[in-house]
């Protein structure tokens, strides 16, 4: 084989036994599929789920994890007015001007706030929660393999107590959808820990729907306007073809009637 042809087909050789050392590591299955209303190109976002995976966030999620990308006034987004914007803000601290003597201070949060760490950086995070900093979440729904339907496994994934044959590793938790099984994440939901004012039942399976779907709408803000303006652009193609049917028939009459 002449080696300009050898060069890319070993390169490929090498990928693809790389990606096979990769999914090695993974769990085996592929995560089971949910339905999302927010798939396909017409799907929308339901509000009320938002609004309840913001309530899981607030929380649960941003005691170890930020959300760098969004800010407060973000939120007008899922429908919380601009009272319940400042409201929501004003409780998360946040680093203020240093003091007369120069000390570091903290204020009340604003609306333009980000949606920041809890820790004062990812090093300070790792050393608390022994080892591994947890990861911002502005763009974990897009960026993580498996999307929407994995977040949904992995948060209901946690066995306790693990299988018999897990190995104990202190610190670690098992859960059937990470590699190697182990994660320095503790089981973050449990039945009925919150509660959800419009009275939805906050059962563990519940709460891990309504924070994918506010996970998803964080990495995606936009889908809804989009994909309404989708809708009227077919609806406008639709009555445009349906016009120019009718005007070739018309033309088409006349030529073979004269
Ligand atoms: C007590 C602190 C804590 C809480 C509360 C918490 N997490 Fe985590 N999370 C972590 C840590 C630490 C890691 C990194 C763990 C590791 O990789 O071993 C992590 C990692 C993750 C990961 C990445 C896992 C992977 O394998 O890549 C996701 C997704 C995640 N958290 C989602 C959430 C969601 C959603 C919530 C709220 C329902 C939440 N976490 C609440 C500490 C926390």
């Amino acid at each position: 084989m002449p080696t300009h042809i050898y060069r890319p087909v070993a390169g490929l050789l090498i990928a693809l036994s790389l990606s096979g050392a990769a999914l090695a590591s993974e769990p085996d299955k592929a995560p089971p599929h949910q339905a999302w209303g927010f798939e396909g190109p017409l799907g929308q976002y339901d509000q009320n789920s938002l609004q309840r995976g913001f309530i899981v966030f607030q929380h649960v999620c941003s005691t170890c994890h930020g959300m760098r990308n969004l800010t407060y006034a973000d939120l007008a987004g899922i429908g919380l007015t601009q009272q319940q914007i400042a409201e929501t803000a004003k409780i998360k601290p946040q680093p203020g001007a240093p003091d007369a003597a120069g000390q570091p201070t903290m204020r009340p949060g604003l609306p333009d706030d980000h949606l920041n760490s809890p820790f004062p950086n990812d090093a300070a995070a790792a050393a608390m929660m022994g080892g591994i900093a947890p990861p911002d979440q502005s763009r974990l729904a897009i960026t993580h393999p498996g999307g929407p339907d994995w977040l949904y496994a992995f948060l209901t994934g946690y066995r306790m107590p693990p299988p018999a044959d897990a190995p104990v590793v202190p610190g670690k938790f098992y859960n059937d959808w990470v590699a190697g099984h182990m994660i320095g994440m503790p089981p973050p939901l449990m039945n009925g820990m919150i509660q959800y004012p419009d009275g939805t039942p906050a059962t563990v399976e519940q709460q891990a729907r309504d924070i994918t779907t506010f996970l998803v709408w964080a990495s995606d803000p936009h889908r809804n306007e989009r994909h309404s303006i989708g809708k009227a652009v077919m609806a406008y193609l639709i009555v445009l073809l349906a016009l120019a049917i009718a005007w070739k028939r018309k033309i088409w009459k006349r030529l073979k009637t004269q």
